[in-house]
């Protein structure tokens, strides 16, 4: 059976996703599509079912790790409908379509409602923001959705998850657990307050507060852009996928015994008792702040983010991340754990 017209004809195959990643690794797949429209969506799953194509979804590329040749359909979503679904006194709810770029959803966000400002210019797409639960200075975006809705691979029947259904935790859901390949997003439904009522808990958000005149949704926006731009390279300009690693989380006592050793460790406790440490200040001190192993480094302002030259692979980044990993045990007997996944 041929293909249909539209399907066919967003198809490319041999395509190259360096470009579509922010990392820039090197990685072609057998077959890409961009889907205008959810029937667009079904008429390539049912090509891939045809074809015998693994699926899979690329949103941004901020957040993966790309090795090579990609089997089979990697689709990603052209969707960008944002539309006002109603509310109460005190929440709007907002249904926005996964392809949405993510920073530009925030920005058009305070029209309806409130809660994002803090996560503006976190790079990558609304459909990829679940999954790894995208977070920065003190919110997350677990925190203001409300469900999803989309596809999941493995049944090919729609679904709509509650918030509670997606198990949200630091940098993690059940979209890189159970769910991990086997989802496509492609409606998120936020829920924004109404009334603006700024998270300044981030210690340099508090003290720009102090000294500004009004926190407003858009001031807020512009200073966490100006402290975002600040630390973490823009990766138009130098490849990287934001934090490389998780902060680790320990248990209390081993945080106590770490801190007796090294008063200056940064420690986060969390509600559940056990402690966050800040992997930036361990990779810093075991000596990797601005280094450089061939073709990748270790960011000079934020020593979480590798950055490459361009010209990296997977390989080599492996190298790097698993240096950094042994250095870093060897040194504070603490494992950490990459953020982007393998895609
Ligand atoms: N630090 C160092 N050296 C470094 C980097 C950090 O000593 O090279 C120390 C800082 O001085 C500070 C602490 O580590 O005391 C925390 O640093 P920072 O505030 O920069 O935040 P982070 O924990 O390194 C996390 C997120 C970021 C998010 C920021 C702000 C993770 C893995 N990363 O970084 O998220 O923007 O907090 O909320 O949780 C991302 O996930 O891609 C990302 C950029």
């Amino acid at each position: 059976m041929k293909p249909s017209a539209a399907a066919a004809h967003s198809l490319q195959y041999d395509f190259d996703l360096t470009r579509h990643n922010t990392l820039r690794l090197p990685a072609r797949a057998q077959a890409y599509a961009r889907f205008h429209s959810v029937s667009e969506l079904l008429s390539l799953l049912a090509m891939a079912d045809r074809e015998g194509w693994p699926v899979r979804i690329l949103g941004g590329g901020s957040n993966i790790l790309l090795n090579g040749e990609v089997p089979g359909l990697v689709l990603s979503s052209a969707m960008t409908g944002i539309r006002l679904l109603g509310g109460d006194e005190q929440y709007q709810r907002v249904a926005v379509d996964a392809g949405c770029h993510w920073h530009d959803w925030v920005c058009r966000s305070t029209e309806f409602g409130h809660g994002l400002e803090n996560l503006a210019l976190i790079p990558g797409s609304v459909g990829a923001s679940p999954v790894q639960n995208i977070g920065a200075y003190g919110t997350e975006a677990g925190d203001y959705l409300e469900s999803l809705t989309g596809i999941q691979l493995s049944t090919r029947q729609w679904r709509t998850l509650a918030a509670s259904e997606c198990r949200f935790a630091y940098r993690d859901s059940v979209f890189k657990r159970e769910l991990a390949g086997d989802f496509i997003v492609t409606r998120v439904v936020f829920r924004l307050r109404r009334q603006f009522m700024p998270d300044l808990s981030y210690g340099p958000l508090k003290a720009w507060s102090e000294s500004t005149e009004q926190v407003t949704p858009q001031a807020l926006i512009a200073e966490v852009c100006r402290i975002r731009s600040d630390k973490l390279p823009d990766p138009e300009v130098t490849p990287n996928a934001g934090s490389f690693f998780k902060n680790p989380i320990v248990t209390a006592s081993v945080a106590q015994q770490l801190q007796a050793l090294h008063p200056s460790l940064p420690v986060y406790p969390q509600a559940s008792g056990k402690v966050k440490l800040a992997a930036g200040w361990l990779i810093e001190q075991a000596g990797w702040k601005g280094r450089w192993l061939g073709h990748v480094g270790v960011h000079d302002r934020q020593a979480l983010v590798l950055v490459t030259d361009g010209q990296a692979d997977y390989a080599a980044l492996r190298q790097l991340q698993q240096a950094i990993q042994r250095s870093v045990m060897a040194q504070f007997g603490v494992a950490l754990e990459p953020e982007p996944q393998v895609f």
